[in-house]
């Protein structure tokens, strides 16, 4: 696990693009995991930054998403298929079939777990996954539990999330009660992870996942034992370590 720790958020942001940037230029076809929340946006709108001062290009890359509320359209505004496009997918160059966002109006969500597994396995694994972190300590939507899910699956969203995630709904009633997330083995599968977190209100959970005991209670923790890790943080995430 490496741990960077910069000056502040916008500074996270270049790191993370930056990471992401290199990959594409040593891998045109790099394959990327995608997660949705405020800690991407600004990695997002430099890696489109970049895409538009001709840096890098996404004409041969491929993406998965991390994670879907259950229930929402893909056109729903808080959907994260909207999100992606609207903040990332749609301002570069992908090919509309390189990109395959897990559907959360899937008829079976189950099957469409599997469906999505075997979408990832069968592009070769995916090659960067990148990732926030929750206050609870989630990675994805693997939510504190008394083990680690391994394959994307249904999650039924903690009390913690609901309640985080509701400022972006009118309500927290409005805040689907499930969700369809890449499991923990799906996440330890990529062959690199960059984790960024900012903000005091993720500190103790920098805390757990980095000096913790490896524990579901913090599923982030996990990463602890994957190979190629890294950690981007502002003074305030890092404050515990
Ligand atoms: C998003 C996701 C979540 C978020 C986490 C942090 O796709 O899976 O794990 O990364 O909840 O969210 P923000 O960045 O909004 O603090």
């Amino acid at each position: 696990m490496t741990i960077q720790v910069f000056e502040n958020e916008e500074q996270v942001a270049l790191a993370g693009a930056a990471l992401i940037a290199a990959e594409l230029l040593q891998d045109p076809y790099t394959v990327l995991g995608l997660p949705t929340g405020s800690t991407p946006i600004g990695i997002y709108r430099e890696l489109i930054r970049m895409f538009e001062n001709g840096v890098i290009s996404f004409a041969e890359a491929s993406a998965f998403n991390l994670d879907e509320y259950i229930g929402l359209e893909p056109d729903h505004e808080q959907s994260y298929s909207y999100f992606l496009h609207s903040n990332f997918i749609d301002h570069v160059n992908f090919r509309a079939e390189n990109i395959r966002l897990v559907q959360g109006i899937a008829v079976n969500a189950n099957e469409e777990c599997e469906q999505y597994e075997q979408e990832i396995t069968d592009a070769g694994g995916i090659d960067l996954q990148l990732l926030g972190i929750g206050r609870n300590g989630h990675i994805g939507f693997n939510e504190p539990a008394a083990w680690f899910e391994k394959t994307t699956h249904v999650v039924d969203l903690a009390a913690d999330t609901i309640a985080a995630n509701s400022r972006f709904f009118a309500n927290e009633d409005e805040v689907p009660r499930q969700a369809i997330s890449m499991g923990i083995g799906t996440i330890m599968d990529a062959e690199k992870i960059v984790l960024a977190a900012t903000g005091s209100s993720k500190a103790e959970a920098i805390r757990a996942m980095c000096k913790g005991r490896i524990d579901p209670a913090c599923q982030a923790s996990i990463l602890q034992i994957h190979p190629n890790v890294t950690i981007l943080l502002d003074p305030a995430a890092a404050a515990l370590i």
